[in-house]
């Protein structure tokens, strides 16, 4: 199944530096739970964003022993240098030159790094475009589609949800008999045709609620999902949840969107609750920016929504160019005093 993205066995290696980006992407059906090798319990949709952004740079080194440095936003980081040289260590049937060498490689997130927003999809994202390109200069050129779909295959096995960042707008991953050409083993575009306008110009607003380290790494998470007795009934759930989103993305009926959306953020959270040992996510200021978005709604009718990632932060989503007053003015006031340090990441998803 994985032939089709074996590396050719002949190369010629140069030490060579390369640079690329890559954006974080927002689930809004979840994937949670995965079976060996990076594949999905369940298939998922999300959208990419515009601005959080990670931007990456490789130095490699040709014809010196493997080994991997790293550095965060100037500060070298020995962790992430481990996690990188297994993750090349392990995919080395696809790039056969990949372990010829050494690197450099420093990274920089265009969001606060303390933020709790993922930057593992970004940063996955950015590294597996790297690697195309050094791939490109030592094996020849494949076509432009061919070097996106192995990146997104590359960045899936160091970070699931990585793989959907590679392409703009909402990606799906996982098979679904939903979404034609949709796949286990990398991401694929939804199709444009297939998508209401309200749904091409959207804005999601980052919460931030909580700054520093997750209590419980999304690595832990999935892996809880075994023992979990509602696992097979969620998993099941997520796959039906692409016939009413189909239709939702088809005619950009508002309310059904946010009514799914809302309840697949919350579904997440649910399984963290129901996992043994259980662990919750959500601060007390998650709740209370939830509780208050649904009087807003009640009150108002405006279309302001919320999406979770595995954290606390909240992810507001809401339609069009800039907020209209009365949603922005109550982000203001009564939404902000939720955050740490009045944290808020303004992103867009526009395609
Ligand atoms: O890609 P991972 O292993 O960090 O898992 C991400 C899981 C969620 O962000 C919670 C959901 C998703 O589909 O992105």
């Amino acid at each position: 199944m994985t032939t089709q993205f074996i590396g050719k066995p002949d190369f010629t290696i140069s030490t060579q530096t390369v640079s690329e980006s890559c954006p974080s992407n927002i689930a809004l059906i979840k994937y949670w739970g995965k079976y060996a090798d990076q594949i999905p319990a369940n298939p998922s949709i999300s959208y990419t964003l515009n601005h959080c952004k990670t931007n990456t740079s490789m130095e490699f080194i040709a014809g010196e022993t493997f080994s991997v440095q790293t550095f965060l936003a100037g500060n070298e980081e020995v962790k992430f240098a481990e996690k990188i040289e297994k993750y090349f260590r392990n995919i080395e049937q696809y790039l056969p030159w990949i372990l010829q060498g050494k690197y450099i490689i420093r990274t920089e997130n265009t969001f606060p790094h303390s933020s709790g927003i993922a930057s593992s999809a970004s940063g996955f994202g950015a590294i597996a475009k790297c690697l195309m390109k050094l791939d490109d200069t030592f094996t020849g050129k494949i076509s432009e589609d061919e070097s996106l779909r192995k990146a997104s295959f590359l960045a899936r096995l160091g970070s699931g949800s990585a793989c959907r960042s590679l392409y703009n707008g909402l990606i799906v991953w996982g098979e679904t008999e939903e979404v034609e050409g949709s796949s286990d083993l990398f991401a694929v575009p939804y199709p444009d045709t297939e998508i209401h306008e309200v749904f091409k110009n959207f804005n999601d607003w980052v919460l931030l609620i909580h700054e520093g380290q997750k209590s419980v790494s999304s690595t832990v998470g999935h892996g809880l999902m075994k023992t979990n007795p509602y696992a097979e009934r969620r998993f099941q759930e997520a796959r039906e949840n692409f016939v009413p989103m189909k239709e939702i993305l088809k005619t950009g009926d508002m309310d059904r969107f946010i009514k799914l959306v809302e309840h697949e953020a919350l579904t997440l959270h649910a399984m963290m609750m129901m996992s043994e040992p259980a662990f919750i996510l959500m601060k007390t200021g998650t709740l209370e920016v939830i509780n208050k978005i649904w009087d807003f709604r009640r009150e108002t009718g405006l279309p302001l929504f919320f999406t979770l990632d595995a954290g606390a932060n909240v992810h507001l989503l809401f339609p069009g160019d800039d907020p209209e007053d009365q949603i922005r003015v109550f982000i203001e006031t009564e939404l902000l005093r939720h955050t740490q340090k009045n944290g808020v990441v303004k992103d867009v998803m526009r395609f």
